[in-house]
């Protein structure tokens, strides 16, 4: 059973563009019966209604995305650079077709609530969902970037989560 120990939000010190953008994260959500994660590069961390707060951004033909909206906690788990492989595959895969579990020798693990992670991570968010909103064409500013990423009905949901718990190594 890995030991993490618990941080405030202040005291992560990871850049959150390599944390993100290169290291990649899996949004893990579900029970402990029944649960499914995916990796994601996009999104950020920082402050929202005065609370530490991670932004996702999820497409809801994600298998994960039916655990995400039926749950009121997710999480987020980063890992060093040796789980490179399994990121890969939970981003290429779908938990409808593969047990991701199984396939990567991944271990989950538990909060107290329930909450699904990974005891291989080496940071965990675990997050509390505020507000989710669909993207939409309508409030598109600027056309060349964001339009090419969709192709009609595959707009991200946006949510914006509270940091509840930070588990560290
Ligand atoms: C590096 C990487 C980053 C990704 N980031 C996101 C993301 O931020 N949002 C999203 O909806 N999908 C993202 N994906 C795609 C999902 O991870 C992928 O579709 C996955 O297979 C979904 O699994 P599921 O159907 O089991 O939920 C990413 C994929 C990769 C490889």
């Amino acid at each position: 059973m890995a030991v993490f120990k618990t941080l405030s939000p202040q005291e992560i010190t990871d850049n959150p563009f390599k944390l993100i953008g290169s290291d990649w994260g899996l949004v893990t959500a579900g029970t402990p019966d029944s649960f499914n994660t995916m990796t994601v590069s996009w999104g950020g961390v920082g402050i929202m209604w005065n609370k530490p707060a991670a932004f996702t951004f999820i497409r809801p033909q994600r298998y994960t995305f039916g655990f995400l909206e039926e749950k009121e906690r997710f999480s987020i788990s980063f890992f060093d650079d040796s789980f490179r492989k399994a990121l890969a595959f939970c981003g290429s895969k779908s938990g409808r077709d593969v047990d991701k579990v199984k396939e990567t020798g991944l271990t989950p693990a538990f909060t107290e609530d329930g909450v699904p992670y990974f005891e291989e991570a080496r940071l965990v968010l675990v997050c509390k969902k505020l507000y989710g909103q669909f993207l939409d064409e309508e409030s598109v500013i600027e056309g060349e970037t964001v339009l090419k990423q969709y192709n009609g009905d595959d707009w991200h949901k946006m949510y914006i989560s509270e940091i509840t718990e930070v588990l560290a190594k």
